[in-house]
Protein backbone atom coordinates (compact mmCIF):
# COMPACT_ATOMS: atom_id res chain seq x y z
CA UNK A 1 0.00 0.00 0.00
CA UNK A 2 1.09 3.47 -0.93
CA UNK A 3 0.65 6.05 1.15
CA UNK A 4 -2.69 7.77 0.61
CA UNK A 5 -4.02 4.40 0.94
CA UNK A 6 -6.14 5.28 4.26
CA UNK A 7 -5.31 2.81 7.27
CA UNK A 8 -7.58 1.78 10.09
CA UNK A 9 -5.37 1.89 12.80
CA UNK A 10 -6.89 -0.33 15.33
CA UNK A 11 -7.42 -3.73 12.22
CA UNK A 12 -4.02 -2.17 10.67
CA UNK A 13 -6.17 -2.92 7.48
CA UNK A 14 -6.98 -0.36 4.44
CA UNK A 15 -9.65 1.76 4.82
CA UNK A 16 -12.15 0.81 2.33
CA UNK A 17 -13.03 4.23 0.60
CA UNK A 18 -16.77 5.00 -0.99
CA UNK A 19 -16.94 3.74 -4.25
CA UNK A 20 -13.28 2.11 -4.31
CA UNK A 21 -11.72 0.27 -6.66
CA UNK A 22 -8.50 -1.94 -6.73
CA UNK A 23 -5.74 -0.80 -8.94
CA UNK A 24 -4.43 -4.27 -10.92
CA UNK A 25 -1.15 -2.71 -12.89
CA UNK A 26 0.62 0.70 -13.45
CA UNK A 27 2.31 1.87 -16.14
CA UNK A 28 4.88 4.61 -16.54
CA UNK A 29 5.30 6.01 -19.94
CA UNK A 30 7.73 9.18 -19.60
CA UNK A 31 7.82 11.36 -16.66
CA UNK A 32 4.94 12.92 -17.56
CA UNK A 33 2.82 10.62 -18.41
CA UNK A 34 1.33 6.89 -17.46
CA UNK A 35 -1.40 4.42 -17.47
CA UNK A 36 -3.17 2.13 -14.75
CA UNK A 37 -6.03 -0.61 -14.72
CA UNK A 38 -8.67 -1.34 -12.06
CA UNK A 39 -11.48 -3.37 -11.10
CA UNK A 40 -14.57 -2.63 -13.07
CA UNK A 41 -17.51 -1.99 -10.97
CA UNK A 42 -20.15 -4.79 -11.66
CA UNK A 43 -23.07 -2.54 -12.40
CA UNK A 44 -20.88 0.09 -14.78
CA UNK A 45 -22.63 0.30 -17.84
CA UNK A 46 -21.09 2.88 -20.35
CA UNK A 47 -20.15 3.65 -23.69
CA UNK A 48 -16.93 3.91 -25.19
CA UNK A 49 -15.75 7.22 -25.61
CA UNK A 50 -17.13 8.35 -22.28
CA UNK A 51 -15.52 9.76 -18.78
CA UNK A 52 -16.58 9.16 -14.92
CA UNK A 53 -14.72 10.91 -11.94
CA UNK A 54 -11.99 9.31 -10.41
CA UNK A 55 -9.29 10.32 -7.44
CA UNK A 56 -8.20 9.37 -4.07
CA UNK A 57 -9.34 11.19 -0.62
CA UNK A 58 -7.37 14.61 -0.13
CA UNK A 59 -6.04 15.03 3.27
CA UNK A 60 -8.86 16.64 4.80
CA UNK A 61 -10.17 12.75 4.01
CA UNK A 62 -12.88 13.88 1.83
CA UNK A 63 -13.00 12.82 -1.86
CA UNK A 64 -10.69 14.58 -4.43
CA UNK A 65 -11.97 13.33 -7.58
CA UNK A 66 -11.47 14.78 -11.15
CA UNK A 67 -12.74 13.56 -14.93
CA UNK A 68 -10.93 10.64 -16.45
CA UNK A 69 -12.07 9.10 -19.66
CA UNK A 70 -12.19 5.67 -19.87
CA UNK A 71 -9.46 4.36 -22.01
CA UNK A 72 -11.02 0.67 -22.47
CA UNK A 73 -13.73 -0.62 -24.44
CA UNK A 74 -17.52 -1.20 -23.28
CA UNK A 75 -16.44 -5.06 -23.23
CA UNK A 76 -13.18 -5.07 -21.24
CA UNK A 77 -13.55 -6.49 -17.49
CA UNK A 78 -11.50 -3.90 -15.91
CA UNK A 79 -11.24 -0.12 -16.79
CA UNK A 80 -8.19 1.80 -17.73
CA UNK A 81 -6.84 5.27 -17.81
CA UNK A 82 -4.52 6.99 -19.24
CA UNK A 83 -2.71 9.81 -17.29
CA UNK A 84 -1.39 13.25 -16.75
CA UNK A 85 1.36 13.82 -14.22
CA UNK A 86 1.00 17.52 -12.69
CA UNK A 87 3.88 18.26 -10.67
CA UNK A 88 1.77 20.52 -8.53
CA UNK A 89 -1.73 18.81 -9.43
CA UNK A 90 -3.95 18.35 -6.05
CA UNK A 91 -4.69 14.29 -7.40
CA UNK A 92 -2.29 13.54 -10.04
CA UNK A 93 1.07 14.78 -7.93
CA UNK A 94 -0.51 11.76 -5.54
CA UNK A 95 -2.27 9.72 -7.85
CA UNK A 96 0.87 8.96 -10.16
CA UNK A 97 2.34 7.00 -6.67
CA UNK A 98 -0.16 4.50 -7.17
CA UNK A 99 0.43 0.31 -7.33
CA UNK A 100 -1.49 -2.54 -7.75
CA UNK A 101 -3.15 -3.57 -4.66
CA UNK A 102 -4.02 0.02 -3.82
CA UNK A 103 -7.44 2.11 -4.16
CA UNK A 104 -9.17 4.75 -6.13
CA UNK A 105 -12.20 6.38 -5.64
CA UNK A 106 -14.69 5.71 -8.91
CA UNK A 107 -17.82 7.37 -9.71
CA UNK A 108 -19.85 4.90 -11.87
CA UNK A 109 -21.91 7.93 -13.30
CA UNK A 110 -20.03 7.84 -16.95
CA UNK A 111 -21.18 11.08 -19.47
CA UNK A 112 -19.42 12.55 -22.24
CA UNK A 113 -19.81 13.56 -26.25
CA UNK A 114 -17.06 11.22 -27.35
CA UNK A 115 -19.66 8.44 -28.64
CA UNK A 116 -20.48 7.02 -31.87
CA UNK A 117 -24.26 7.77 -31.37
CA UNK A 118 -23.82 11.81 -31.25
CA UNK A 119 -22.54 11.56 -34.74
CA UNK A 120 -24.62 10.82 -37.79
CA UNK A 121 -23.72 7.96 -40.28
CA UNK A 122 -20.93 8.43 -42.44
CA UNK A 123 -18.03 6.73 -44.45
CA UNK A 124 -15.05 7.79 -42.61
CA UNK A 125 -14.00 8.46 -38.81
CA UNK A 126 -11.48 10.90 -37.69
CA UNK A 127 -10.17 10.55 -34.34
CA UNK A 128 -8.05 14.15 -33.71
CA UNK A 129 -6.15 14.44 -30.39
CA UNK A 130 -3.29 15.84 -28.81
CA UNK A 131 -1.55 14.79 -25.53
CA UNK A 132 -3.78 12.48 -22.83
CA UNK A 133 -6.72 13.29 -25.27
CA UNK A 134 -6.09 9.97 -26.97
CA UNK A 135 -7.80 8.44 -23.89
CA UNK A 136 -11.65 8.21 -25.34
CA UNK A 137 -10.20 7.38 -28.99
CA UNK A 138 -8.14 4.32 -27.01
CA UNK A 139 -11.39 3.30 -25.81
CA UNK A 140 -13.27 3.83 -28.90
CA UNK A 141 -10.50 2.01 -31.48
CA UNK A 142 -11.15 -1.24 -29.71
CA UNK A 143 -14.91 -1.03 -30.12
CA UNK A 144 -15.88 -3.56 -32.77
CA UNK A 145 -19.16 -1.19 -32.95
CA UNK A 146 -16.34 1.51 -34.29
CA UNK A 147 -15.62 -0.80 -37.39
CA UNK A 148 -18.96 -2.06 -37.57
CA UNK A 149 -20.34 1.73 -38.24
CA UNK A 150 -17.53 2.97 -40.39
CA UNK A 151 -15.05 1.97 -43.68
CA UNK A 152 -12.24 3.70 -42.20
CA UNK A 153 -10.77 5.54 -38.94
CA UNK A 154 -7.92 7.46 -38.83
CA UNK A 155 -6.75 8.32 -35.44
CA UNK A 156 -4.54 11.36 -35.71
CA UNK A 157 -2.92 12.32 -32.23
CA UNK A 158 -0.07 15.01 -31.76
CA UNK A 159 2.67 14.91 -28.79
CA UNK A 160 5.39 17.22 -28.51
CA UNK A 161 8.04 14.16 -29.13
CA UNK A 162 7.95 10.80 -29.83
CA UNK A 163 8.21 9.45 -26.12
CA UNK A 164 4.55 10.97 -25.66
CA UNK A 165 3.78 8.88 -28.38
CA UNK A 166 4.03 5.51 -27.35
CA UNK A 167 1.06 4.68 -25.32
CA UNK A 168 -0.80 5.26 -28.72
CA UNK A 169 1.87 3.40 -31.27
CA UNK A 170 1.56 -0.01 -29.09
CA UNK A 171 -2.09 0.14 -28.60
CA UNK A 172 -2.49 0.55 -32.43
CA UNK A 173 0.19 -1.91 -32.65
CA UNK A 174 -2.30 -4.37 -30.34
CA UNK A 175 -5.52 -3.51 -32.07
CA UNK A 176 -4.05 -4.72 -35.31
CA UNK A 177 -2.55 -7.65 -34.11
CA UNK A 178 -5.50 -8.53 -31.74
CA UNK A 179 -6.86 -12.27 -32.50
CA UNK A 180 -10.15 -12.11 -30.80
CA UNK A 181 -11.18 -8.27 -32.24
CA UNK A 182 -10.23 -10.03 -35.54
CA UNK A 183 -12.67 -12.52 -34.85
CA UNK A 184 -15.36 -10.45 -33.88
CA UNK A 185 -14.44 -7.85 -36.75
CA UNK A 186 -13.86 -10.42 -39.51
CA UNK A 187 -10.40 -10.32 -41.68
CA UNK A 188 -9.01 -7.02 -42.96
CA UNK A 189 -10.15 -4.88 -40.14
CA UNK A 190 -6.59 -3.60 -39.05
CA UNK A 191 -6.76 -2.36 -42.41
CA UNK A 192 -9.23 -0.48 -41.93
CA UNK A 193 -7.40 1.91 -38.91
CA UNK A 194 -5.21 4.19 -39.90
CA UNK A 195 -2.58 5.78 -37.85
CA UNK A 196 -1.14 9.39 -37.82
CA UNK A 197 1.06 9.69 -35.43
CA UNK A 198 3.45 13.44 -35.30
CA UNK A 199 5.40 15.19 -33.26
CA UNK A 200 5.98 19.28 -32.95
CA UNK A 201 9.29 19.91 -30.53
CA UNK A 202 11.07 16.66 -31.63
CA UNK A 203 11.77 15.06 -35.00
CA UNK A 204 10.20 12.09 -36.16
CA UNK A 205 8.60 10.57 -39.18
CA UNK A 206 5.96 12.60 -39.75
CA UNK A 207 6.25 16.04 -37.88
CA UNK A 208 3.42 19.23 -37.25
CA UNK A 209 0.35 20.19 -35.52
CA UNK A 210 -2.83 18.19 -36.42
CA UNK A 211 -4.42 21.56 -37.62
CA UNK A 212 -1.42 22.45 -40.08
CA UNK A 213 -0.98 19.17 -41.59
CA UNK A 214 -5.11 19.31 -42.69
CA UNK A 215 -5.00 22.59 -43.66
CA UNK A 216 -2.09 22.07 -45.85
CA UNK A 217 -3.16 19.25 -47.63
CA UNK A 218 -0.21 17.24 -46.00
CA UNK A 219 -1.96 14.61 -43.90
CA UNK A 220 -4.31 14.08 -46.92
CA UNK A 221 -1.96 13.35 -49.11
CA UNK A 222 0.20 11.11 -46.90
CA UNK A 223 -2.55 9.40 -45.79
CA UNK A 224 -3.97 9.13 -49.45
CA UNK A 225 -7.00 10.62 -48.66
CA UNK A 226 -8.94 13.50 -50.88
CA UNK A 227 -10.23 15.70 -48.24
CA UNK A 228 -12.81 16.27 -45.81
CA UNK A 229 -16.57 16.78 -46.82
CA UNK A 230 -19.70 16.63 -44.42
CA UNK A 231 -21.39 13.76 -46.18
CA UNK A 232 -18.76 11.00 -45.82
CA UNK A 233 -16.70 12.33 -43.05
CA UNK A 234 -17.43 12.40 -39.35
CA UNK A 235 -14.92 13.80 -36.76
CA UNK A 236 -14.14 13.43 -32.74
CA UNK A 237 -11.85 16.37 -31.34
CA UNK A 238 -10.30 15.96 -27.77
CA UNK A 239 -7.10 18.18 -26.79
CA UNK A 240 -6.86 21.54 -25.00
CA UNK A 241 -9.27 24.25 -25.42
CA UNK A 242 -6.70 25.65 -28.09
CA UNK A 243 -6.57 22.56 -29.84
CA UNK A 244 -10.32 22.04 -29.91
CA UNK A 245 -10.82 25.73 -31.02
CA UNK A 246 -8.64 25.73 -33.82
CA UNK A 247 -10.01 21.87 -34.79
CA UNK A 248 -13.55 23.48 -34.72
CA UNK A 249 -12.51 25.63 -37.21
CA UNK A 250 -10.80 23.61 -39.35
CA UNK A 251 -14.22 21.07 -39.76
CA UNK A 252 -16.52 23.55 -40.04
CA UNK A 253 -14.25 24.86 -42.84
CA UNK A 254 -14.62 21.66 -44.41
CA UNK A 255 -18.43 22.30 -44.23
CA UNK A 256 -18.84 19.84 -40.46
CA UNK A 257 -21.16 20.59 -38.01
CA UNK A 258 -20.94 20.31 -34.76
CA UNK A 259 -23.56 17.85 -32.62
CA UNK A 260 -24.14 16.23 -29.61
CA UNK A 261 -25.99 13.40 -27.63
CA UNK A 262 -29.29 14.68 -28.62
CA UNK A 263 -28.76 16.38 -31.71
CA UNK A 264 -26.53 14.04 -33.63
CA UNK A 265 -24.26 15.94 -36.40
CA UNK A 266 -20.60 15.58 -38.13
CA UNK A 267 -18.40 15.95 -35.15
CA UNK A 268 -18.33 16.74 -31.68
CA UNK A 269 -15.60 17.47 -29.39
CA UNK A 270 -14.54 17.40 -25.39
CA UNK A 271 -11.94 19.01 -23.47
CA UNK A 272 -9.10 16.99 -22.54
CA UNK A 273 -8.44 19.01 -19.76
CA UNK A 274 -9.81 22.30 -18.07
CA UNK A 275 -6.41 24.69 -18.62
CA UNK A 276 -5.36 27.28 -16.28
CA UNK A 277 -7.63 29.90 -15.43
CA UNK A 278 -10.52 28.51 -17.88
P1 LIG B 1 -5.57 20.06 -11.96
O1 LIG B 1 -5.66 21.10 -10.91
O2 LIG B 1 -6.82 19.40 -12.39
O3 LIG B 1 -4.85 20.66 -13.25
C1 LIG B 1 -3.73 21.53 -13.11
C2 LIG B 1 -3.31 21.99 -14.49
O4 LIG B 1 -2.64 20.93 -15.16
C3 LIG B 1 -4.45 22.40 -15.42
O5 LIG B 1 -4.84 23.73 -15.21
C4 LIG B 1 -3.85 22.16 -16.78
O6 LIG B 1 -3.09 23.26 -17.16
C5 LIG B 1 -2.91 20.97 -16.55
N1 LIG B 1 -3.52 19.67 -16.95
C6 LIG B 1 -4.53 19.00 -16.31
N2 LIG B 1 -4.82 17.85 -16.96
C7 LIG B 1 -4.00 17.81 -18.04
C8 LIG B 1 -3.84 16.87 -19.09
N3 LIG B 1 -4.59 15.75 -19.17
N4 LIG B 1 -2.93 17.13 -20.04
C9 LIG B 1 -2.17 18.25 -19.98
N5 LIG B 1 -2.27 19.18 -18.99
C10 LIG B 1 -3.17 18.96 -18.04
N6 LIG B 1 -6.63 13.94 -17.62
C11 LIG B 1 -5.91 12.84 -17.91
O7 LIG B 1 -4.74 12.78 -17.59
N7 LIG B 1 -6.49 11.78 -18.56
C12 LIG B 1 -7.78 11.79 -18.95
O8 LIG B 1 -8.27 10.80 -19.52
C13 LIG B 1 -8.56 12.95 -18.68
N8 LIG B 1 -9.86 13.04 -19.06
C14 LIG B 1 -10.55 14.20 -18.84
C15 LIG B 1 -11.86 14.32 -19.33
C16 LIG B 1 -12.57 15.52 -19.16
C17 LIG B 1 -13.98 15.63 -19.69
C18 LIG B 1 -11.97 16.61 -18.46
C19 LIG B 1 -12.71 17.90 -18.25
C20 LIG B 1 -10.70 16.47 -17.94
C21 LIG B 1 -9.96 15.28 -18.13
N9 LIG B 1 -8.66 15.13 -17.66
C22 LIG B 1 -7.94 14.01 -17.97
C23 LIG B 1 -8.02 16.15 -16.79
C24 LIG B 1 -8.21 15.73 -15.32
O9 LIG B 1 -9.58 15.92 -14.97
C25 LIG B 1 -7.30 16.50 -14.33
O10 LIG B 1 -7.27 17.86 -14.66
C26 LIG B 1 -5.88 15.95 -14.32
O11 LIG B 1 -5.91 14.62 -13.86
C27 LIG B 1 -4.96 16.76 -13.39
O12 LIG B 1 -5.51 16.77 -12.10
P2 LIG B 1 -4.76 17.52 -10.93
O13 LIG B 1 -5.69 17.63 -9.76
O14 LIG B 1 -3.43 16.87 -10.69
O15 LIG B 1 -4.48 18.98 -11.51
P1 LIG C 1 3.25 22.62 -30.06
O1 LIG C 1 4.46 21.88 -29.60
O2 LIG C 1 3.44 23.29 -31.39
O3 LIG C 1 2.70 23.56 -29.02
P2 LIG C 1 0.84 20.04 -24.78
O4 LIG C 1 1.85 19.00 -24.40
O5 LIG C 1 1.28 21.44 -24.57
O6 LIG C 1 -0.54 19.75 -24.22
O7 LIG C 1 0.65 19.91 -26.39
C1 LIG C 1 0.41 18.67 -27.02
C2 LIG C 1 0.54 18.83 -28.51
O8 LIG C 1 -0.55 19.63 -28.99
C3 LIG C 1 1.81 19.54 -28.92
O9 LIG C 1 2.38 18.81 -30.00
C4 LIG C 1 1.34 20.92 -29.34
O10 LIG C 1 2.11 21.50 -30.37
C5 LIG C 1 -0.04 20.62 -29.88
N1 LIG C 1 -0.91 21.80 -29.82
C6 LIG C 1 -1.04 22.67 -28.81
N2 LIG C 1 -1.95 23.63 -29.08
C7 LIG C 1 -2.41 23.37 -30.33
C8 LIG C 1 -3.34 24.00 -31.19
N3 LIG C 1 -4.00 25.10 -30.82
N4 LIG C 1 -3.57 23.43 -32.39
C9 LIG C 1 -2.91 22.33 -32.77
N5 LIG C 1 -2.00 21.67 -32.02
C10 LIG C 1 -1.74 22.18 -30.80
Amino acid sequence: MTEQTPMNEATARPVLLPDAQTVTSVQHWTDRLFSFRVTRPQSLRFRSGEFVMIGLLGDNGKPLLRAYSIASPAWDEELEFYSIKVPDGPLTSKLQHIQPGDQIILRPKPVGTLVLDALLPGKRLWFFATGTGIAPFASLMRDPDTFERYEQIIMMHTCRDVAELEYGRRLVESIRSDEMLAELMGDGFADKLLYYPTTTREESDHMGRITDNLTSGKAFADLGIVGINPDEDRGMVCGSLAFNTDMKEVLEGCGLEEGANSDPKQYVVEKAFVGDGI
